[in-house]
């Protein structure tokens, strides 16, 4: 069994990027999704797509703590609900493998076949990461003797989070990810207790790249002038239920007080007019 950790946090992209995820995972025998929310409590509509993979999934929450006073570059990204990840499995899992597997990453099917045989930490490349565009390890007769990482400074296992996977019975039970950006990995394997001559090269000996750091482009929720219960109540009902199930999902949000006029374009025979959405009641 391949446990899949998924770290996720409510944004416009969140939706589209765990749909994605969840559409590769499909393809995939013996796999068991753990999505862990930085919220205080399960997001519905990411519950919704869990069930409708009809994968089996445990979905957890762990909002990450208020950073409030720390510029946002460095507050590290996915650590409480990637830690919760980690309680759940300690507890329950006796035996497979783990993948951490962000929600914004492409995965290849073909990694599922590799990391499957992991028998302490294994790593293999990862596409499109910083400077040189791929960061892996460097393997000399079968064996890794270094990396391939444009920021190694610091760091004993220059990896990316996509870059390794461990089997269930190396998860040291006292070993977790820092509140350190940069470097969660290196703190966690370190704790770990790995070391770089036990590690398995995969993917062909290092040779092909079978996950990318993929990057959506952000969106900022867009807020919409107007009144969703008005809506709901008008004539053009659709809108209101379209609008709010977006609002549910983090996308935009609307509300009579300020954000974008904007407006609908109607057709009546062959008369055009626009009606703005705080128009309509
Ligand atoms: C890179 C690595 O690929 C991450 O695995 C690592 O956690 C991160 O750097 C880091 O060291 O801070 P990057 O693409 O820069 O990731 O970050 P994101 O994709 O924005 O976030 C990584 C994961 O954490 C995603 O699954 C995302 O949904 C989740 N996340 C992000 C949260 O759960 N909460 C947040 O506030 C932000
Ligand atoms: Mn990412």
């Amino acid at each position: 069994m391949i446990y899949f950790v998924t770290p996720t946090y409510p944004r416009p992209e969140q939706t589209p990027e765990l749909i994605r995820q969840a559409h590769t995972l499909m393809h995939v025998p013996r796999i068991h999704w753990i999505v862990a929310d930085d919220k205080y409590k399960c997001s519905r509509h990411v519950l919704g797509i869990l069930r409708r993979s009809g994968l089996p999934y445990t979905h957890i929450a762990s909002p990450k703590p208020n950073m409030k006073k720390v510029p946002e570059w460095l507050v590290p990204r996915g650590v409480s609900n990637r830690r919760a990840a980690l309680d759940w499995i300690r507890q329950f899992v006796t035996e497979g493998v783990i993948y951490f597997g962000d929600d914004d990453n492409t995965v290849d099917l073909e990694l599922f076949d590799e990391i499957r045989t992991t028998k302490g930490l294994s790593m293999f490349p990862v596409g499109l990461i910083k400077e040189y565009g791929v960061s892996s390890p460097v393997v000399r007769d079968g064996k890794v003797v270094g990396f391939f990482e444009s920021w190694t400074y610091n760091r004993k296992f220059p990896v990316d989070m996509a870059g390794f996977a461990l089997n269930v019975k190396s998860l040291n039970p006292t070993a977790t990810m820092p509140y350190k950006v940069g470097f969660i990995e290196n703190e966690f394997l370190k704790e770990s207790g790995f070391d770089i001559e036990n590690i398995e090269p995969l993917a062909n000996n290092c040779t092909k790249v079978l996950v990318w750091h993929t990057k959506t482009e952000k969106n900022t929720p867009r807020i919409l002038k107007g009144n969703l219960k008005a809506m709901a109540n008008s004539r053009y009902q659709n809108l209101g239920k379209l609008l709010q199930e977006l609002q549910k999902m983090d996308v935009l949000k609307v509300t009579p007080r300020n954000g974008t006029e904007a407006a609908v374009k109607l057709y009546h025979r062959d008369r055009k007019s626009f009606l703005f959405l705080a128009d309509m009641v």
